[in-house]
């Protein structure tokens, strides 16, 4: 399968601080990566970087073929590559429609406000906020946040989506809603690169995982691979008892 995104010796440094250091891997059309790692190991600004917040200090990005290494954010989102945020960002004191309607008219394709609000509305129903379409966005729960987050991206119709953390704070219900989501989205066609904590919902969502500790890519493989792997172990979770945890993979059912 072809490449959708090549990350290749990409190092971010601010000022002293290495926060992602010589980081290269690369996702295929259709799958779902998961990107893991402790707190502070550059995961979001990894993100920053791909998607044109940041500017690599070294290394390049390519993205369907295309060097996106110094693009801006809005050209990469216009390319095909869209973002959700750790922290939510929702406009507050707009309603869920107009936020997602934001999304659409700064996406892939060029959208006047009638098709742009038409693209909300179908990306609401997809989400499961079509019945607070016409909320103020300040009044949604977390996971109605998270959601929207969601929705605000995929508007702008992404080829990629990268999810920065979109099960935090979620309870298992919630959680189990937001996982089938994705796996929708990924089967809609949309190739997925997700950062996330909670280790039973990324391993069986993933078809691989990058891990990244202290700026570096500690290991790459399949979930069975790296939950076995006695420096992941290690490093991530700091004692191996863990790893029966996380071994409970096996039990779950993957998505092929
Ligand atoms: N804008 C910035 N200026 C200076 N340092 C930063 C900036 N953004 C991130 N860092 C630092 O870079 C390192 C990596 O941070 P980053 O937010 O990428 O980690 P993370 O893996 O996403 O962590 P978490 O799991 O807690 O979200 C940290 O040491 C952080 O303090
Ligand atoms: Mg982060």
């Amino acid at each position: 399968m072809n490449a959708i995104l090549e990350v290749r010796g990409v190092t971010k440094r601010f000022g002293g601080l290495v926060a992602v250091s010589d980081v290269s891997f690369s996702i295929a059309e259709g799958e779902i990566v998961g990107l893991i790692g402790p707190n502070g190991a550059g995961k979001t600004t990894l993100f920053n970087v791909v998607n044109g917040v940041y500017k690599a200090n070294e290394g390049t990005i390519t993205f369907t073929g295309k060097d996106i290494t110094r693009c801006s954010p809005d050209k990469v989102v216009h390319l095909g590559l869209a973002r959700t945020h750790q922290v939510v960002k929702p406009l507050n004191d707009l309603t869920v429609l107009d936020n997602v309607t934001v999304g659409a008219c700064f996406g892939r394709e060029y959208l006047d406000l009638a098709a742009a609000h038409k693209v909300a509305s179908e990306v609401l129903q997809q989400v499961g906020l079509g019945d607070r379409a016409g909320l103020m966005a300040r009044s949604l729960t977390i996971a109605g946040k998270k959601r929207l987050e969601v929705a605000r991206a995929l508007a702008a119709k992404p080829k990629l989506l990268l999810l920065d953390e979109v099960l935090a704070g979620l309870n298992p219900t919630e959680v189990a809603l937001m996982i089938e989501l994705v796996r929708k989205i990924c089967d809609s066609g949309v190739s997925v690169l997700m950062i996330e904590h909670l280790m039973q919902a990324i391993m069986s969502l993933s078809d691989r995982i990058v891990v990244l500790n202290l700026g570096r890519k500690l290991a790459e493989g399949r979930p069975d691979e790296v939950v076995h792997n006695s420096e992941v172990v290690e490093a991530y979770l700091g004692f191996p008892d863990k790893v029966h945890e996380w071994s409970r993979v096996d039990k779950l059912t993957r998505r092929k």
